[in-house]
C-alpha cells in the first residue's frame, strides 16, 4: 500500500553502506529525507548521491540525515560508492541502504510495475522527527532531481509547524509568507505579526516570514 502524507513513516531493519540499521532508531530526532533510485553504476543515479553528499551542511542546518537506496546488493552499493567519490568530487557522507530482497522498497510502494517492475521509481519521503511523513514526491529515472527543492519544502514545513503561516509558490526562505485563512481575530494577527500584513484579498493576506529580522 503507498505511503502517505500523514501516515506514520513504516520502521524496518536493513543492510547499508553504514551497517545494519533500525530506521526508526537510526532517525531519532531528526528530518529524514528517504529517496530511492532505480540501480547503482548509472549516470543520473551517480549525480544524485553526488548532490545530496554536497548538501550535508544544508542538512546538517536543518536537522535533516539524509538515506539513499536501491534494490541492488551491498556489494554493488560499496563498489559504486567509490566511483560517485570519484567522479562527483564527495564523500559519500549518508547511508545507502541495499534492498534485494525488495523489503523496503515494496513496504513503502517504490517500485510502481507499470514503470518498471524490478526497479525503484525515485521516490522521496520527507518524514519528521515524530515519525510523520510530510511529504512524498515519485520521479521517473530519466529525471534526475532536484535536491534544493527537497530543502525548499522542508523550510517551509518547519516554517509552517511553528508559525500559522502557509508558503506561496516559490516561495523562498526569507521571503513574504501567507497568513493562514483560519486565522480570524485581527488582534491575534496584530500580535503574531508585529510586522504588518497585506490584505490582498480577505483570505489572501501576506506578511515578512515571522522567524527572520
Ligand atoms: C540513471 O540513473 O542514469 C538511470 C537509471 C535507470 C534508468 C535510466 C537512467
Amino acid at each position: 500500500m503507498a505511503v502517505r502524507i500523514g501516515d506514520t513513516a513504516p520502521n524496518f531493519r536493513a543492510d547499508t553502506t553504514a551497517g545494519t540499521l533500525d530506521f526508526h532508531e537510526w532517525a531519532g530526532n531528526s528530518w529524514i529525507i528517504l529517496f530511492s533510485h532505480p540501480r547503482d553504476y548509472t549516470p543520473v543515479c551517480t549525480t544524485e548521491l553526488g548532490a545530496v553528499a554536497k548538501l550535508k551542511p544544508e542538512f546538517d542546518k536543518r536537522n535533516v540525515k539524509a538515506i539513499g537506496l536501491s534494490v541492488d546488493p551491498l556489494n554493488d552499493h560499496n563498489g559504486w560508492v567509490k566511483d560517485i567519490e570519484e567522479t562527483q568530487n564527495c564523500q559519500l557522507n549518508f547511508p545507502l541502504i541495499a534492498d534485494p530482497m525488495r523489503r523496503v522498497s515494496t513496504l513503502y510502494d517504490m517500485i510502481h510495475p507499470n514503470a518498471n517492475d524490478s526497479f525503484t521509481v525515485r521516490s522521496v519521503f520527507v518524514i519528521d522527527p515524530a515519525k510523520k511523513v510530510r511529504l512524498t514526491l515519485t520521479y521517473p529515472a530519466s529525471t534526475g532531481r532536484n535536491f534544493q527543492e527537497i530543502l525548499r519544502v522542508v523550510d517551509s514545513l518547519q516554517l509552517t509547524d511553528n508559525h500559522k503561516v502557509a508558503t506561496p509558490a516559490d516561495w523562498k526562505d526569507g521571503q513574504d509568507v501567507i497568513i493562514v485563512p483560519s486565522l480570524k481575530d485581527e488582534a491575534e494577527i496584530n500580535r503574531l505579526f508585529p510586522k504588518g500584513y497585506t490584505t490582498i484579498r480577505p483570505y489572501l493576506r501576506v506578511t515578512p516570514q515571522p522567524n527572520k529580522k
